[in-house]
């Protein structure tokens, strides 16, 4: 089919590539000319395994980018893969997809005939109804379930893993009530195995909207509530982690998401879980399990700068901070547990010296009064403490280097570095 994508993300790149490797011919739609122009010379303009060959493979033939919203008169269905972050009060900021959406319009206005657009950003049950189909209608002049079509299709890819997330998914979420763009989304997604057939969810748009949101306040909710079992844990001095394994003997639990520690970050859980409970709250039910999930996630960080506190007076003296991604093999920095981890730092008055193998340009956005050392070693010399905050591989191989430190107190959030003889070791919950 002939597709086109506004905004090349995280998501918008993955999917672009994906389905141009499933068959499709896709355009990208991006108002950021430097992105467009890293995929049309084949490169990938994001951090993501896999990308860099899908884009290599496929730009120039059925994969291209451009900043002209009017190439999308050439294609028959638009998905909208817009970031829809945070507000300060957590409520969901639609500003951007808005936007892209409003220009969606102006741009049909000019086509006849049929065109499809399925929202993929996370937007709250609603919003799609009330918000973007009337923007929709109002710019191009066109009728939904006319001559417009509309369906919600959630993304469930993860950073790191969003190329084979998305081509082996565990299923494909659709949500409309329009015969038309359900049987287009059949095609699109039919080279995916199990597609159409058990891996495909057909629902209303609503209900497409609001799965998306629980699968990620469920994923969110199970790791903050390993992370609240792992406190007590600690209270006892029992390890979280030995007690999790057993867990997962039990096939109601599952070994997934239970790694108990400095808890949870990313572009996605704490936006989706805010915007969730800030639009249910508004409608008059507070979800108390979901607050909590946030609570907990937020004590997380506090707990390991008091684990410190117990073994170490930081005040100008040096601490290594070990990751600043908010998970191991990703670039991003988004809602990274370092970021409150150096603000307990600043606050003690410490000199940071922060290591990750590919965050950093990003995280010197965000502290670019900090030191950046170019290997886990010369961030560890000399250091008063040692604090794990991503598990990077080479994190975990930390050893010898250890000795290196001033004082070898090392406060592990991540479970990564094995205690031994030599270093005052402490886990977050074990
Ligand atoms: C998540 C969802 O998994 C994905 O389905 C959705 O589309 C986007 O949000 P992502 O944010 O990329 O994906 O990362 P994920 O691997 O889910 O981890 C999220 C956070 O939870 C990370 O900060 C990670 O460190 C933390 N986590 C995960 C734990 O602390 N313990 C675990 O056991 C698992």
């Amino acid at each position: 089919m002939n597709i086109s994508i506004i905004g090349s993300g995280y998501v918008g790149t993955t999917v672009a590539a994906c389905l141009a490797d499933l068959g499709h011919d896709v355009t990208n739609v991006d108002i950021d000319a430097d992105i467009v122009e890293t995929i049309n010379a084949g490169d990938s303009p994001i951090d993501e395994p896999q990308l860099d060959g899908l884009i290599d493979e496929h730009s120039g033939e059925r994969l291209r980018a451009t900043t002209d919203y009017d190439a999308i008169l050439d294609t028959e269905l638009t998905f909208l893969t817009l970031t829809t972050p945070s507000n300060p009060d957590g409520s969901l900021d639609t500003s951007i997809i808005d936007a892209a959406t409003e220009q969606l319009g102006e741009t049909l206005a000019a086509k006849d005939g049929h065109h499809s657009v399925v929202v993929k950003s996370t937007v709250v049950p609603g919003t799609t109804r009330e918000q973007l189909i009337p923007i929709l209608e109002r710019t191009s002049g066109g009728v939904v379930g006319d001559e417009l079509h509309v369906a919600t299709n959630p993304e469930f890819l993860r950073e790191g893993s969003a190329v084979s997330d998305f081509l082996d998914p565990d299923r494909v979420v659709v949500g409309t009530s329009d015969d038309r763009i359900r049987d287009q989304l059949r095609e699109v997604y039919s080279p995916l195995d199990g597609v159409p057939g058990e891996k495909l969810f057909e629902t209303d748009v609503s209900t497409a909207a609001m799965i998306k949101y629980t699968n990620n306040s469920f994923l969110a909710s199970k790791v903050s509530l390993i992370n609240d079992i792992g406190n007590v844990c600690k209270e006892f001095g029992i390890d979280t982690y030995e007690v999790a394994d057993a867990l997962k003997l039990d096939d109601r639990i599952s070994e997934r998401f239970l790694r108990s520690g400095l808890g949870w970050g990313g572009s996605c859980f704490p936006k989706d879980v805010a915007a969730i409970t800030h639009a249910a709250t508004e409608r008059g039910y507070q979800p108390a399990m979901l607050e909590a999930a946030v609570e907990v996630n937020d004590r997380q960080p506090r707990r390991l700068l008091s684990l410190m506190d117990r073994h170490v007076r930081v005040e100008g003296k040096p601490v290594a901070v070990l990751g600043l991604s908010f998970k191991p093999d990703t670039d991003d920095t988004r809602g990274s547990r370092a970021i409150p981890v150096i603000d307990g730092l600043q606050e003690r008055g410490a000199n940071v010296v922060a290591y990750d193998p590919a965050a950093t340009e990003n995280m010197r956005e965000h502290f670019p009064d900090i030191e950046y050392a170019d290997s886990a070693q010369s961030a560890v010399e000399g250091a008063v403490a040692a604090l794990v905050v991503t598990d990077w591989a080479e994190i975990e191989r930390l050893d010898d280097e250890l000795d290196r430190m001033a004082t070898p107190v090392v406060i592990d959030g991540r479970n990564a570095i094995d205690r031994r003889d030599g270093i005052v070791y402490e886990g977050l919950t074990w």
